[in-house]
């Protein structure tokens, strides 16, 4: 099909294409847009439905959380020093065996663990996974997720995996997602080419394409951060803040980044994790949590960055490395920059 250049603000072709599939099955959206994707050989088609798989498996257990021994602490601590929480854990085994069992990943790079996962197979992605994000919220029944990002791996599949393999730099993503276990469950992905969101039916167990084309609003005003961390903050932080306060925008802040990042992908917003006075380089992890949400929203017209730069060229030297996180409405993050 044709690709319409799109100067004007009119929908381009490829854009009202998918406009018209909204309500499409998840697996059949996949398999008529494989052809978008640069190896399309069906072996990225089948990991997305794989994640979406696991996804389901989550999403039921997470519905069931308050019924069943899953809820509260495991005891132990994860590499981060995060005490790891029973989903936290039974979501990464989910995750991590649909992968392994899908074949089309070879290394598995998880919060939950302290090394990459070698799966010892063919297969010729790589995967980052946050298996469960906003685990301070599994207890009280708030919004969590699952965050992911795609990689081809570098070196022959079947060979000796290699740190080139590994830590590729988020720029390298072949695709990048998100689950969101909230009020309803969503599926949100990209393979490069925009930015599409499915919205799960328990009944059927099928997601279904309800959010085609997603584009973050140029500006908006919602920020969101950890105000209770103040005291950590720099002075540039601290004045973006006050200046939100002058322009009378409202403050939301869920705590977990998925929920707070689809909010403001939607409605328009920033979301602020920065370097603090305690933790040098921020809370959130490069490879499993912000590279991931930094290619959506870049396909979604918005803007990610460390407050110095563009988080998909930032180099990767650690799994767990962490990374301050600005991200959401473009103009917004330019504001903020500005500072
Ligand atoms: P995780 O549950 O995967 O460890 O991630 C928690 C993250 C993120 O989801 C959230 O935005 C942030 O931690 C909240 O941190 P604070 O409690 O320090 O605000
Ligand atoms: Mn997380
Ligand atoms: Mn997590």
């Amino acid at each position: 099909m044709q690709r319409s250049t799109n100067k004007t603000n009119a929908p381009s072709i490829e854009s009202s294409r998918i406009a018209q599939s909204i309500g499409s099955a998840l697996d059949r959206f996949i398999k008529n847009n494989q052809n978008q994707f640069q190896y399309a050989s069906g072996e990225l088609s089948q990991l997305l439905r794989d994640i979406a798989l696991a996804s389901k498996v989550v999403n039921r257990e997470v519905n069931k959380a308050g019924l069943i021994d899953i809820m509260g602490p495991m005891g132990t601590q994860n590499l981060g020093g995060d005490h790891q929480q029973k989903l936290d854990v039974l979501a990464n085994i989910r995750f991590t065996r649909a992968l392994a069992k899908g074949g089309e990943v070879c290394a598995l790079i998880s919060e939950e663990s302290d090394s990459f996962v070698d799966l010892n197979n063919e297969g010729k992605y790589v995967i980052a996974i946050d298996p469960l994000d906003g685990s301070s919220n599994i207890d009280v029944n708030v919004s969590i997720g699952t965050i992911f990002s795609i990689y081809r791996r570098k070196t022959q599949p079947g060979t000796p995996i290699q740190s080139i393999d590994i830590l590729q730099k988020g720029s390298e993503q072949v695709a990048a997602g998100y689950v969101l276990y909230g009020s309803s469950t969503m599926l949100v992905y990209t393979t490069g080419h925009g930015v599409n969101g499915f919205t799960y039916e328990p009944s059927l167990g099928e997601y279904f394409l309800s959010h085609p084309d997603l584009k973050m609003p140029e500006g908006g005003k919602i920020y969101s951060i950890n105000e209770g961390l103040s005291n950590a903050f720099s002075k540039p932080v601290l004045d973006y803040i006050q200046y939100c306060k002058s322009q009378n925008y409202t403050a939301r802040y869920i705590g977990s980044l998925v929920a707070d990042f689809h909010r403001n992908m939607l409605k328009g917003g920033i979301y602020i994790y920065p370097a603090t006075s305690k933790d040098g380089s921020g809370k959130l992890r490069l490879m499993y949590e912000c590279n991931a949400l930094a290619f959506i929203s870049e396909q979604a017209d918005g803007m990610a960055t460390d407050g110095k730069q563009r988080i998909l060229d930032v180099e990767i030297k650690d799994l767990h490395q962490r990374t301050a996180f600005y991200v959401g409405s473009k103009k917004m993050v330019e504001k903020a920059m500005s500072y």
